[in-house]
């Protein structure tokens, strides 16, 4: 099938940037994100590219180059659905939290919902592609939603995870290491293939079946979280011993076997995927009866939940020994730099251990809004009246007034390394503590300033 007409359910993280790019680069394609959230929709249509929903390096301008061409952001989504020849799931799939497989498995709820919409409303073949990460086999349950409410119209699935990272996502859309397609009729697989082939090499369209596809997206995320917790787990190691991560993480590294990404020690990792797709894959291996997989897989999140929890208990002792002001400046909220997305970041979950040991805290962030902050941390702790009693939120650093004896960074912004840590050493209560949750800032500089600088680590 020659594919003219794109529709994409989900106007995300994932749908937003991927759309835009295939659209940028099949100009004879019309492409269609749709969304039921209007006021995205409408973020995602403002004149001023400031505006846009999600904040991404390069985004605005490809959106620029493309949106009124041949993209168009739009609340019509029957409309889209009917007119399409592919379309895109791109919608959210959070962990469940209630019913069976609670706290692991993935809500499919709306994956469904889509499924159950696109065959009510078509007229016509289409090919329906899961971008959004699923379980392995989502597919299939998709094929039946889509057979048994349309028995007219002739539905080819498949699958298409998206690898990109936030922050990084328009470089990793245009020159991904792979794309991968899985599905099992090769008609439908090469009208995919055909479209990412207008900028992409075809040595890196790697095309397999349906479920190894679903299961790479999956264990992907899983590899990378892993080699994350394991340099965490050494990084509290180090701690007991007077070795120095960095200097480890930057020997393992090293070795051209092992290679050096994703050995970065931080906070905890956060975002949308990894957490949840781990936990997707516990709960898969669990429900085939394969405990000790499972058991493997989960100590990736016990890692990093511990790597959070024994950030924020350094800070709430560092407080209750040396008496001081229970006040706490958190510089970065967002789950990694140049983002404005906070889902799982580790920020979330220090903050709750410090409003719980009564710790009030002021929290800067250069990206993410202030009624961003307050819906995860009400999310988290379901304790409104004592989150407005103790955070509050400055959405300028100039205007933050570091009155406090504790700073602690969580995200590793940029701009964090760049500050004039002398000035704002003389406008803190003494002494004066930084807890480094990213290893962002020089320690011997910050010493000789006067802090006390506690690192990951190191
Ligand atoms: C994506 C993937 O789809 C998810 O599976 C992956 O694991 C994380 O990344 P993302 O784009 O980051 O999700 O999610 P989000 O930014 O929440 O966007 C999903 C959009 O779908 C939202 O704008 C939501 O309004 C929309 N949506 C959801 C619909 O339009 N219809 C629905 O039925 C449900
Ligand atoms: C991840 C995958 O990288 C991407 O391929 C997939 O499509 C979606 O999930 P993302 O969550 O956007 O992308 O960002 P990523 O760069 O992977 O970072 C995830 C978390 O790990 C962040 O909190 C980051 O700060 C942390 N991290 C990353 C570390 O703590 N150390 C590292 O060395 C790398």
């Amino acid at each position: 099938m020659k594919v003219k007409n794109i529709c994409c359910i989900g106007a995300g993280y994932v749908g937003g940037p991927t759309m835009s790019v295939i659209a940028q680069k099949n100009k004879h394609i019309t492409v269609n994100v749709v969304d039921m959230n209007i006021d995205k929709i409408s973020a995602w249509n403002s004149k001023d590219l400031d505006r846009l929903p999600i904040y991404e390096p390069g985004l605005s301008k490809v959106v620029n180059e493309a949106r009124g061409r041949n993209l168009f952001f739009s609340t019509e989504i029957d409309k889209h659905i009917d007119e399409a020849d592919m379309i895109f799931i791109s919608v959210n799939t959070p962990t469940k939290t209630h019913g069976e497989g609670m706290g692991y498995a993935a809500d499919l709820k709306y994956v469904e919902a889509c499924a159950k919409q696109i065959a009510k409303i078509s007229k016509s073949d289409k090919i329906v592609v899961e971008k959004s990460t699923v379980p392995v086999r989502t597919s299939e349950k998709i094929k039946e939603i889509l057979n048994r409410y349309n028995k007219n119209v002739k539905f080819e699935i498949l699958s298409n995870p998206e690898f990109l990272a936030e922050g990084t996502a328009m470089r990793d859309l245009e020159i991904p290491d792979r794309v991968i397609i899985g599905g099992d009729n090769s008609s439908a697989i090469d009208s995919l293939v055909k479209i990412y082939s207008s900028w992409v090499p075809e040595k890196n369209i790697l095309t397999t079946n349906l479920w190894s596809s679903e299961l790479s997206k999956l264990t992907a995320n899983a590899f990378l979280a892993q080699r994350i917790s394991s340099i965490n787990s050494l990084s509290e190691l180090c701690e007991e011993t007077g070795a120095d991560i960095e200097e480890v993480s930057k020997a393992i590294g090293m070795d051209s076997r092992i290679g050096s990404s994703f050995l970065k020690t931080s906070v905890a990792f956060g975002g949308s995927c990894f957490q949840k797709d781990i936990l997707n894959l516990v709960y898969i291996a669990r429900t085939l009866g394969l405990k000790k997989v499972a058991d493997y897989w989960e100590q990736i999140i016990i890692i990093n939940e511990h790597q959070r929890n024994r950030f924020s208990k350094k800070i709430i002792q560092t407080i209750d020994s040396n008496n001081l002001n229970p006040k706490v400046q958190i510089l970065g909220w967002a789950f990694k730099k140049d983002t404005n997305d906070s889902r799982e970041s580790a920020a979330i979950y220090v903050a709750d251990n410090l409003i719980k040991s009564k710790i009030s805290i002021n929290i800067y962030d250069p990206k993410v809004k202030q009624s961003q902050i307050f819906f995860d941390l009400n999310y988290i702790n379901n304790d409104e009246i004592k989150n407005k009693e103790l955070v509050s939120v400055k959405n300028n650093m100039l205007k933050c007034k570091f009155n406090t004896n504790v700073i602690a960074i969580l995200t590793e912004w940029d701009e964090f390394k760049h500050y004039d840590w002398g000035q704002i050493y003389k406008k803190m209560n003494k002494p004066a503590y930084i807890f480094d949750g990213r290893n962002i800032l020089d320690r011997k500089k910050l010493e000789s300033i006067g802090f006390n600088y506690i690192g990951i680590g190191r």
